[in-house]
């Protein structure tokens, strides 16, 4: 089969579209036919060496997609040959084919396609999870949401709105505006630096925001914080683009909450995973949630979808087609 490698850590050219062994089916996993494979930011971080170092070179990257399956092994119940299924956190997704544990597995209704169920394990779960646990928006909040025409940004936009909170976001060019407004937000802020926070207080008259999400690395943490109102939470969930580094919890605004979210904490078991996936699957099928997908790639362009999401011309989700 066809996948794309990472020989080494490095920039997007150390991934290399490769002829690999086929895999097989073995105890616990399921042989699945790939049709979509979604692209992640996590999947940069892992190609600069950031995450899974414990995994050899070369290793095949991506954690998310969409296909039928073709095969089950031994001790799998529950998915049958010719099933439709979506997946996340399942190393080796840049490939036509993969063996997967049936933990990692969802089921994907008719109603639902390829693309849109790959366009929603990662980012979708994220976002639902980012909503609804981590801050459970409530009808008036205010929230401010960084890189708001992207993959996460867009679906936790829709999230928010639907639970009746008002959304604050901010992008880095002009062109995401109307990306991120059809998405819902009633504010769209264009800067790359900190000049969000006297936009944010003016629109907020002076009291902050109930909520920031911020995955948009050093520069805009101390904005995020700013940005805050009394007892507001801060939702931040970038380790790719990096933290603030060591933080004095004294000198921290007092009464905030500020935590690191990641969906796979909460949503910690296959019975979880199937149920979330779900409800993201009916709020589709619902008109609730609408998947943008802003660009699909054939497998062998993968280095050119990581300089895409990189470059910051991105918006959406981006799709690797095999
Ligand atoms: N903790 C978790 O569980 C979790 C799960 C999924 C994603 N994430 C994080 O969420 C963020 C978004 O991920 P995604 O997959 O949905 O990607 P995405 O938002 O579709 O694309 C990344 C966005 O980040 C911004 N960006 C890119 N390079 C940047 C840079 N050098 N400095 C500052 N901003 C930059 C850009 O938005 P603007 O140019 O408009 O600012 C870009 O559109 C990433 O930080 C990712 O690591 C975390």
């Amino acid at each position: 089969m066809k996948a794309v490698v990472m020989n080494q850590v490095g920039d997007a050219a150390v991934l290399e579209h490769v002829e690999r062994p086929d895999p097989v089916a073995g105890p616990g996993q399921v042989l699945v036919q790939i049709a979509v494979a979604g692209v992640n930011f996590m999947d940069i971080g892992v190609r600069q060496g950031m995450a899974w170092n414990e995994m050899p070179n070369p290793k095949i990257l991506g954690v998310e997609g969409a296909g039928r399956v073709l095969a089950v092994g031994d001790g799998v119940d529950g998915f049958v040959p010719g099933q439709r299924v979506a997946w996340v956190y399942a190393p080796g997704s840049y490939a036509e084919t993969i063996a997967i544990a049936a933990t990692s597995l969802v089921p994907v209704p008719d109603h639902i396609d390829d693309k849109t169920a790959a366009s929603v394990m990662m980012q979708g779960l994220t976002a639902s999870h980012f909503g609804t646990d981590f801050y459970p928006v409530q009808p008036g909040d205010v929230a401010f949401i960084h890189a708001a025409a992207g993959g996460v940004g867009l679906l936790l936009t829709q999230i928010i709105k639907a639970r009746g909170g008002r959304v604050i976001g901010r992008v880095s060019s002009a062109d995401k505006v109307a990306v991120a407004k059809a998405a819902g937000a009633d504010h769209v802020i264009v800067d790359t630096g900190t000049q969000f926070v006297e936009e944010t207080l003016r629109l907020t008259d002076g009291v902050g925001v109930h909520v920031v999400y911020d995955g948009s690395g050093p520069t805009t943490f101390q904005g995020s914080l700013d940005v805050l109102r009394r007892s507001g939470t801060f939702c931040w969930y970038g380790p790719v683009l990096g933290g603030p580094g060591p933080l004095n919890i004294m000198q921290l605004p007092k009464s905030i909450k500020l935590g690191y979210a990641t969906f796979f904490d909460h949503i910690h078991t296959p019975q979880l995973l199937r149920e979330r996936a779900k409800q993201l699957f009916d709020w589709i099928g619902e008109g609730k949630l609408k998947i943008t997908v802003g660009a699909e790639y054939p497998l062998a362009s993968a280095a050119q979808a990581h300089r895409d999401m990189e470059s910051r011309a991105t918006s959406g989700k981006l799709l690797l087609i095999p």
